[in-house]
């Protein structure tokens, strides 16, 4: 189709995992207009439909997440073009954050500048024992300008942030883990694995995808959206958010079979109803 970003829906037992993948191999998935504007679509696509219940994002090129912005087309834009690009691609970091579904990052590769604050727009982060990640904006003397400082701080406090801002430092797996940025490193690729071309984060990032799955579906997006208003209002609000999450789950079907399965000693299966 000529789209840089496939949207795969997975069937079988796996029916209710969508994977978004990157595929723009000639710039090791730089965020260019035409990549932004693919992205867009498939998260616009995936925003409304209640049959996924978890996003798996991924890069379809060997030893890369995302290159970060696309500096060379940069160089051909006008102030006026960067701008406006910049805000789109700000924009569909916001939408991915938003999703209603739980998100996860599989990081096979380099995610850098761009590319890895991309992956801090998911609510779950995977490496690859190849993964390499790092903000090398101040070495182009510029700052991390689509939520790196925000979202980062956030997640792993400021001192750490500032480590990692101003050396520009890339860093492998292991770090990531021990400074919280990521939540699980999957194991070297098995040999006689294709060539090595590194999947092994978006393999246990299926697995993550698959111990989701069984839950309830509005349970797992409500708890989201809860603990997303954690970061953004006062704890007492806070408090009172949690409470009109948990008052959606009540009504539910879902809800009454758990209960019942619970009765009747098995595993519940819940319709998202
Ligand atoms: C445009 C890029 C690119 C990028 C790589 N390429 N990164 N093109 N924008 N960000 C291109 C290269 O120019 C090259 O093109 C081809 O992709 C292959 O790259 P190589 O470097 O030869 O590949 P490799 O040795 O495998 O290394 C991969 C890499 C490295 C580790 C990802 O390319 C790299 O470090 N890239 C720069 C990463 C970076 O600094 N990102 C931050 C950008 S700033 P040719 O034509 O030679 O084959 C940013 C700020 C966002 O993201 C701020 C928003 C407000």
């Amino acid at each position: 189709s000529g789209s840089e970003v496939e949207l795969i829906r997975h069937d079988g037992s796996d029916k209710g995992i969508a994977t978004i993948a990157f595929n723009r191999p000639k710039a090791k998935n730089a965020l260019s207009r035409s990549l932004v504007g693919d992205f867009r679509q498939a998260l616009d696509e995936l925003r409304s439909d209640s049959e996924t219940r978890v996003v798996i994002l991924r890069s379809a090129v060997p030893k890369v997440f995302c290159a970060g912005a696309d500096l060379k087309e940069r160089a051909t834009m006008s102030p006026q073009q960067v701008e406006q690009f910049l805000h789109s691609m700000k924009v569909s970091f916001r939408e991915l954050e938003t999703l209603p579904q739980p998100t996860i990052a599989a990081l096979d590769g380099a995610a850098l500048g761009g590319g890895f604050e991309l992956a801090l727009c998911c609510d779950l982060r995977i490496a690859g024992p190849q993964a390499v990640l790092g903000l090398p904006e101040t070495s182009l003397a510029i700052i991390p300008g689509a939520g790196g400082t925000q979202r980062l701080t956030r997640l792993i406090g400021a001192s750490r942030a500032k480590a990692l801002v101003f050396t520009a430092r890339r860093f492998g797996p292991m770090p990531a883990l021990s400074m919280g940025i990521v939540n699980d490193v999957a194991n070297q690729e098995s040999t006689g694995d294709s060539q090595n071309i590194g999947e092994s984060g978006y393999l246990r990032a299926l697995e993550w995808a698959r111990e989701i799955l069984p839950n309830g579906p509005i349970a797992v997006r409500m708890a989201k959206r809860a603990i997303d208003h954690a970061g953004a209002v006062d704890p007492v609000t806070g408090l009172d958010v949690e409470q009109l999450c948990y008052a959606q789950v009540i009504p539910t079907q879902d809800r009454l079979e758990g209960l019942r399965a619970f009765k009747e000693k098995r595993k519940p299966v819940y319709h998202g109803h």
